[in-house]
């Protein structure tokens, strides 16, 4: 997976190169590649925010400085056009600040070749190389496990981060209509200072989740969040099973492990039903048996 990550503080993804992550781009799993945004201005002061039209508090990221970033790493540097053809295929012929190389070295095919599916979304469920445009936004839908698992089969992703008081709303439209698959999601219900910190969160629940990322693959499957029933994880113990008086769960050392099962399962529907009934409520009723209901 390629992931190029547009910001006016590029500073902030040097941390991509620690821990797990780190080692998944030694392994040529991930290339993470972080612009300053800055570097597609031309004015002196390389201003990239303008005062809101309509009034109001706070600055707006300029359209025209993000469309030449983005032109230019979507392999669209002649500006607009009516129609483009689905983006995987105009990204990938284009040899935009050494994308090939990087390319090359994350083993991807750098002809094009590899977008098979009919429209950008389903190119890159379908593991094909159509870019997918993420932009950071309070305002928009949760991203949740689900897209984080979609988004990791995408071949390239490009994170676009907001600063003050957000970026002109024309920025993803035109992406949009040029046959671009752009997403705008929000971490949570609550206001950062900029996108910076949300990408950190979606780029690691992605990257998370691509094959060989971690260790042991089974303790994905075991979380919150994961698979058709998107429940709390049970709590978890380890030795001693004895600490300050508080004793584990007798089940857990029987050895028996249908009981050991049962007794997660019902942990995790209780543990859900109480602290996120928003998850019960969306649950997928028929995967719930009579003993599961009677949890609730
Ligand atoms: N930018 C500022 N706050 C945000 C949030 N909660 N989610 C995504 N992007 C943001």
């Amino acid at each position: 997976m390629q992931i190029d990550i547009v910001s006016v503080f590029p500073e902030y993804f040097d941390v991509t190169g620690l821990s797990l992550l780190g080692k998944a781009q030694e392994k040529g799993l991930v290339t993470i590649r972080a612009h300053n945004l800055r570097d597609w201005t031309h004015d002196v002061h390389h201003s990239v925010d303008d005062t809101p039209v309509g009034g109001g508090a706070g600055m707006v990221m300029k359209p025209e400085v993000w469309g030449q970033c983005l032109d230019d790493l979507l392999g669209m540097p002649d500006g607009p056009t009516q129609q483009q053809p689905p983006s995987g295929q105009t990204a990938n012929t284009a040899d935009v600040n050494g994308q090939k190389e990087a390319m090359k070295r994350s083993g991807e095919k750098s002809d094009g070749t590899a977008a098979e599916a009919d429209s950008p979304a389903d190119s890159y469920k379908a593991g094909a190389a159509g870019p997918v445009l993420i932009f950071p936004n309070p305002s928009a839908p949760l991203f949740t496990q689900a897209d984080a698992t979609a988004l990791s089969r995408a071949k390239r992703l490009i994170f676009g981060c907001g600063r003050y008081e957000g970026y002109d709303a024309r920025i993803p439209d035109y992406y949009r209509n040029q046959g671009v698959d752009v997403r705008e999601y929000s971490i949570g219900d609550y206001v950062l200072n900029g996108g910076e910190v949300a990408v950190s969160v979606m780029l690691e629940a992605i990257t998370r989740l691509l094959p060989g990322f971690m260790g042991n693959p089974e303790s994905i499957v075991q979380e919150s969040y994961t698979g058709d029933e998107p429940l709390l994880e049970y709590r978890q113990y380890t030795r001693p099973t004895t600490w300050r008086g508080m004793t584990v769960p007798a089940i857990l050392t029987s050895g028996d492990h249908g009981k050991v099962d049962r007794f997660r399962r019902d942990e995790a529907i209780k543990r859900t039903s109480r602290i996120r009934p928003d998850l019960i409520a969306r649950l997928d009723c028929p995967t719930l048996d009579k003993h599961d209901r009677r949890l609730l």
